[in-house]
């Protein structure tokens, strides 16, 4: 199974009953992939909502994500097998390293990350928070094609660099944070061409990142309310009019921000 344009995040759902909730209803509407990560505490809720909601294993793609204090070798290899285990699946369909700081090492790592798909324990290799010179060394280091690159986009950070080498390496650009949290909703061009479809900010967000070449939107949502409009937003067709208004926003915001963080320490 490849990985489909639209997945459902799920971080800061640490409740284990507001996860299962979530998740079994996300099934139920139709998302067909889930972001986890071993940071967000709650891969075995993610397996439980699944196992609740009666879906076919075979018929989710469910990717998680290596913790920054996990990207020695010994770590790599270890507690993958432990994310399997708490998912419920002998083989990851995709596992990210989250952020290539701390214990992250190019060679170490990613040697850790190809035996594991060598030994079935991961189907796929993704990154996320690279920076461009940081993932053409790591696209290099690593025996395996790269699958992934997941990182903040949406309108007001469009990432146009990480795009492009999406594109060229021929990989899936996974858009975190696709809605801004919210702050779509304050966008007057983004609002503008919502009325024009009688859709909303969020929607306009997520129809914008699924149509763009190889980009995957990951939207989180706990309300029952949210989960359904973000799934119709595959149903919004957005026009060349529509993504020139967007494109032209001149606002920049970037919420997942700190010191340590790559594009801090180029
Ligand atoms: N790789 C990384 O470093 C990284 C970093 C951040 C996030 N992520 C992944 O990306 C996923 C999405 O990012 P995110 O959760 O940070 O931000 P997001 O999806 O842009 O926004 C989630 C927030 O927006 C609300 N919301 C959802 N749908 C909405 C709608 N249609 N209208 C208005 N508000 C809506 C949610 O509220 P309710 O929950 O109350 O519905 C929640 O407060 C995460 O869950 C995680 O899986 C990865």
């Amino acid at each position: 199974m490849e990985i489909p344009n639209l997945g459902f995040g799920t971080y800061q759902m640490d409740d284990r009953n507001e996860c299962v909730r979530a998740i079994e209803l996300a099934m139920e509407t139709g998302y067909e992939h889930v972001d986890t990560a071993q940071m967000y505490d709650n891969e075995a809720f993610v397996a439980a909502g699944l196992d609740e909601s009666g879906i076919d294993r075979d018929e989710v793609f469910v990717a998680t994500k290596l913790d920054t204090d996990n990207l020695a070798y010994d770590d790599v290899k270890r507690t993958a097998k432990e994310s399997a285990e708490k998912l419920g699946t002998d083989t990851i369909d995709l596992l990210y390293v989250h952020w290539p700081i701390n214990t992250y090492d190019p060679v170490e790592t990613l040697s850790a990350l190809d035996e594991l798909v060598e030994e079935g324990v991961i189907e796929r290799v993704g990154l996320s928070n690279f920076r461009p010179d940081q993932l053409e060394d790591a696209i290099e280091h690593l025996d395996e094609p790269l699958y992934a690159h997941q990182v903040e986009m949406h309108p007001m950070l469009p990432q146009e660099e990480l795009h492009e080498l999406a594109v060229e390496h021929d990989h899936q650009l996974v858009a975190y944070c696709p809605i801004a949290r919210g702050q779509v909703a304050d966008v007057p061009e983004i609002q503008a061409v919502a009325e024009k479809h009688d859709a909303t900010p969020a929607q306009v967000s997520l129809a914008w990142l699924m149509g763009k070449e190889n980009v995957t939107a990951i939207p989180k949502a706990a309300s029952p309310d949210h989960i359904r409009e973000n799934f119709a937003a595959r149903d919004l067709e957005l026009d060349d009019a529509d993504r020139e208004k967007i494109d032209g926003i001149e606002t920049r915001e970037r919420i997942v921000d700190f010191d340590e963080a790559p594009w801090n320490n180029a």
